[in-house]
């Protein structure tokens, strides 16, 4: 199956809160940690808050967390160029005053970045959400190492994902659980969607939870350490805090070192 297939922003939308299990109390944990961190990072400086969106796609997950924040600078990255298409559209409806750039960039062709950095173009906080888990784990860590090196000092990486984190064993035990709760949350809008959505919906099923049978299954991914071979590169970690952890679904924040 094709990304294309599977990343189409007109059914996305719909389709993310059925495949990820408590989705919106996991919206609210992040809801309430990405506000603390709009009033901490207004306090400290006038400047705009810069934030990097990786694998961004419609900004469905994303967008209305940042709904609070005035004086936005968003970048945001994706390799499919309709679901930046609705990344823009939803950031020009709900968030009034940000400027937004939005780039199509291949995730599994990041080119090495170094402590040069420049450091103007660095980001107070970055959002992984729902992408490491789409590559095999040299790609994960790329992207990991990739996003922490885009912050600035006292910058936020906010990683929030299914499958990859834990051992394998735990992952296979849970797979199962998570397709038959899949499968649950379709078959009940199935039933309430007209004949048209329903069919729809159908297939969303169908090639969703093929995609997690056959498409997501690696080992933990390793995350980058100070001291794992990476010494010529400025960027440390102050502390790597599991702000929520459902099933097989975790949300991992990082902060780097001032
Ligand atoms: C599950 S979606 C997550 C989208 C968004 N972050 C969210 O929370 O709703 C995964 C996104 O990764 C993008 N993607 C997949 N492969 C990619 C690649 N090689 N480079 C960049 N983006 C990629 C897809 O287009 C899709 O928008």
């Amino acid at each position: 199956m094709t990304m294309s297939e599977l990343y189409n922003p007109d059914k996305y939308d719909r389709c993310l809160p059925l495949l990820i299990p408590a989705f919106e109390l996991a919206r609210e944990v992040l809801a309430s940690q990405i506000h603390a961190l709009g009033e901490e990072l207004k306090s400290a400086s006038n400047s705009e808050i810069a934030i990097l969106d990786i694998g961004c796609g419609s900004g469905f997950s994303s967008i209305p967390l940042l709904a609070s924040f005035k004086n936005l600078y968003i970048e945001a990255v994706d390799s499919d160029r309709r679901m930046l298409e609705s990344y823009r559209r939803r950031a020009q409806q709900l968030l009034t005053d940000a400027r937004v750039l939005a780039n199509v960039v291949d995730l599994a062709c990041l080119e090495p970045i170094s402590n040069k950095a420049d450091q103007s173009r660095l980001f107070d906080l970055c959002l992984l959400f729902f992408v490491v888990n789409n590559f095999s784990n040299e790609i994960r860590e790329k992207i990991l190492l990739h996003a922490l090196l885009m912050l600035k000092p006292g910058g936020c990486l906010i990683v929030w994902d299914i499958f990859g984190f834990q051992s394998l064993e735990m992952q296979s035990t849970m797979l199962s659980n998570e397709i038959d709760l899949i499968s649950k949350n379709f078959d009940r809008e199935i039933e309430l969607a007209t004949e048209d959505e329903a069919l729809e919906l159908m297939e969303e099923k169908i090639k969703w939870v093929q995609h997690y049978k056959e498409d997501n299954f690696y080992p933990p991914v390793a995350f980058p350490s100070d001291d794992n071979g990476l010494r010529l590169i400025q960027y440390h970690t102050d502390s790597t805090e599991v702000l929520f952890r459902h099933g097989l679904q975790v949300i991992l924040m990082f902060r780097k070192r001032r």
